[in-house]
């Protein structure tokens, strides 16, 4: 089969029964997708497909041949070559944030934050939230996460970020010792 991922066409040969999370994995050596549930429950295998959020466990390979797949290997390049500078603002902002621990869920979570942010670039704090809720995290809580996002939606309105969790946690404490 034939699989565009990344802005690169390859030729794949692969059982017809494999996942393109498989393929991605087993045959091309993108690890970023993981490999969690492996039966949709998760999130953490997100991919992009034509600008959407697909869970890539849930998909024939063969499904996806003619369509554009972004991994989060790709993401960075994209950025790039949609002129920007750096990383995507969805990875600097998840860095900034601290918005992981053991970071299985960081990639599937921000592939689905760039779909919605390239949807509506706007979002209410409810549209992050449902937009994410089918990515799962088992080790943050999640705060980090929204207000990573939340962060990106602040500068494109030009109005305050949210405050770091451990930097409103030292004004917290801060305040306490007046
Ligand atoms: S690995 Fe695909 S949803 Fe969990
Ligand atoms: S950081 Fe560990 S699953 Fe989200």
């Amino acid at each position: 089969m034939h699989l565009k991922v990344n802005g690169d066409v390859h030729d794949v040969d692969a059982p017809d029964h494999w996942t393109l999370l498989e393929v991605l994995r087993y045959r091309l050596g993108l690890t970023g997708s993981k490999q969690g549930c492996d039966k949709g429950d998760c999130g953490a295998c997100t991919v992009l497909v034509d600008g959407e959020p697909m869970i890539s466990c849930l998909i024939l390979a063969r499904e996806a041949e003619g369509r554009e797949i972004v991994t989060i290997e790709g993401l960075w390049p994209l950025h790039l070559a949609r002129g920007g500078e750096g990383p995507d603002p969805v990875q600097d902002a998840f860095d900034r944030y601290g918005a992981l621990q053991c970071g299985f869920c960081q990639s599937g979570m921000i592939l689905s934050a760039r779909a919605l942010l390239d949807r509506t670039p706007s979002p209410t704090d409810e549209e992050i939230a449902r937009a994410l809720s089918g990515n799962l995290c088992r080790c943050t809580g999640y705060t980090q996460i929204l207000q990573a996002v939340q962060s990106i939606v602040a500068r494109a309105r030009g109005v305050e970020p949210p405050r770091r969790s451990w930097e409103a946690a030292n004004v917290g404490r801060q305040a306490g010792e007046r």
